[in-house]
Order: C-alpha cells, then sequence, then structure tokens
C-alpha cells in the first residue's frame, strides 16, 4: 500500500536523485525527498552539482503520474523553485533560463536534474543555492549566486525545504487538471525568447542565433545561420551585451 505523500528528510546522501529512483515504488507520489548533504551531487550533463553540508536545498520530488516528455516536469519543478524563491526574496528578480534553470539577472542560483522512471514516472532533482557564502560561489565553473548573497540574510533551510514542497505539490496538481496554463506561465518566465544568444548543443558545437519560441515538448526553436532548428537539449551561454539588463530589472 502507498503511503501519503510526505517530506523525506536525509542527513547525509550521495544524491537525492539516486535515492529517488533505487526507492521510487516505495515511495508516494509528490514524495519530496530533501537531505542537508550530498556526497555526489549530480548535475545536468554529467557535471557534479556542489553540495556542501546545510547551506542549500538538495531535494528530488517524485511524480508517479506524468507523461514524458521530461519538459513536463521541468514545468512543475522550475516554477515550483521560482515561486519558492520569488515568495523567501519578494525584492529579487527571479527568472528562468532554458530548460529548467533559475538565474538572477545572470547568475544561476537553481539547477534542475529531471530523470525518467518509466512507463510514467518522474523525478525533478532540484538544487537551489541559499545561505551559500561568496567564497564558495566564486570557486563554482560558472556565474553563480545564492538567497544569502543577494539579500545579505540567512535563511532558515527546513522552512524553505517545507515552502518548496507546498510550491510544487501545488504546481503538480494543477498541472494534472489542466497542463496548457502551466506551459503558458513557464513560457512566460522563460525571458530569453526573442533573444539572441549562444548555444552549446548536444554535440559540444557552439552556435550563434536568436530563440524564436519554445515549443509544446519544451524544445526551442533556434534561429541560426537562416536556418530554424528545433533542439532538445544544450546549454545556452548569455551574451550579456545583447541581452538588454533592464528587461530583468523590469520583469
Ligand atoms: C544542473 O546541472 O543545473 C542540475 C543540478 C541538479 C542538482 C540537484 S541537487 C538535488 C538533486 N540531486 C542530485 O544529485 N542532483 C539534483
Amino acid at each position: 500500500m502507498q503511503t501519503k505523500p510526505e517530506i523525506i528528510r536525509l542527513s547525509e546522501v550521495d544524491s537525492t536523485n539516486r535515492y529517488a529512483m533505487n526507492n521510487f515504488d516505495a515511495l508516494a507520489d509528490g514524495t519530496l525527498v530533501a537531505a542537508e548533504f550530498q556526497t555526489a551531487g549530480k548535475g545536468r550533463q554529467d557535471r557534479t552539482w556542489v553540495s556542501p553540508p546545510r547551506e542549500n536545498i538538495y531535494a528530488t520530488f517524485v511524480m508517479k503520474n506524468i507523461a514524458p516528455p521530461v519538459c513536463n516536469a521541468s514545468i512543475i519543478a522550475s516554477l515550483g523553485a521560482l515561486k519558492m524563491l520569488r515568495d523567501a526574496a519578494p525584492g529579487v528578480k527571479f527568472w528562468i533560463k532554458w530548460p529548467n534553470d533559475i538565474y538572477c539577472e545572470f547568475k544561476k542560483i537553481a539547477g534542475i536534474l529531471c530523470e525518467s522512471r518509466l512507463p510514467s514516472g518522474i523525478v525533478a532533482g532540484i538544487g537551489i543555492n541559499i545561505n551559500m557564502p561568496q567564497s564558495t560561489l566564486d570557486a563554482i565553473d560558472q556565474p553563480a549566486t545564492s538567497l544569502l548573497a543577494e539579500t545579505g540574510r540567512k535563511f532558515d533551510l527546513q522552512s524553505a525545504v517545507d515552502a518548496l514542497a507546498d510550491a510544487l505539490r501545488g504546481y503538480y496538481a494543477d498541472y494534472s487538471k489542466s497542463p496548457r496554463p502551466l506551459f503558458k506561465l513557464w513560457k512566460q518566465e522563460n525571458l530569453l525568447i526573442g533573444k539572441p544568444v549562444e548555444i552549446i548543443d548536444a554535440g559540444q558545437k557552439t552556435l550563434q542565433g536568436r530563440i524564436v519560441d519554445i515549443g509544446e515538448s519544451g524544445e526551442i526553436f533556434f534561429e541560426t545561420g537562416g536556418k530554424t532548428l528545433k533542439l532538445y537539449s544544450g546549454d545556452i551561454r548569455i551574451r550579456k551585451e545583447s541581452l538588454d539588463e533592464t528587461v530583468l530589472r523590469e520583469h
């Protein structure tokens, strides 16, 4: 028999995604697995996710009734992380960078790694930098920030995890009733649509162009060299000079 959805709080684990995948059958739909420390946090494209003890949120949301493509889970996870961050720091501007990072101006504050569990399950791993100090952020290989760095104050991690679980469950329920409005909202929060950017595609080739749109399977339509490509994954590099900073500030 399935238990009720809950928050499973671990003091230490290799990776909350690995834990959720390994224990998938025993976990109830809508469970959030959160750890204080990950010894082998995983990022997208086989990267490591820096996971020092008791500084940040490392959590995985278990969805047992969601049809692939994986982008469906990304929508729920990124909107959930965005809501948690906006509620915690109302004066700070956050936005979604395709496919599912949360940025604060030009710095990454949260990343999401979804993994499928066929036939209809997905686990969405969410890392959110909460109390990470500037010295650790500076050692990350891409511009990164945390709630502490943005606001100058420390946040209670347990309440932050509770708030994330509420936001994720709310969007999961909304999505299960009617996916379209959530897709529209997610698309609105992707501020790079229409902007010139550089993309490193799955084959590690760098392409310069413009994102024209995002399709319903989460793919971007990317105009480059007179063609429009459909890309399902890749890394976007923002060209600072081409992205008007006021767009982010006024959002
Ligand atoms: C990215 O590369 O942007 C995705 C990072 C995802 C990190 C989170 S932390 C919780 C969960 N467990 C993991 O091992 N990874 C995800």
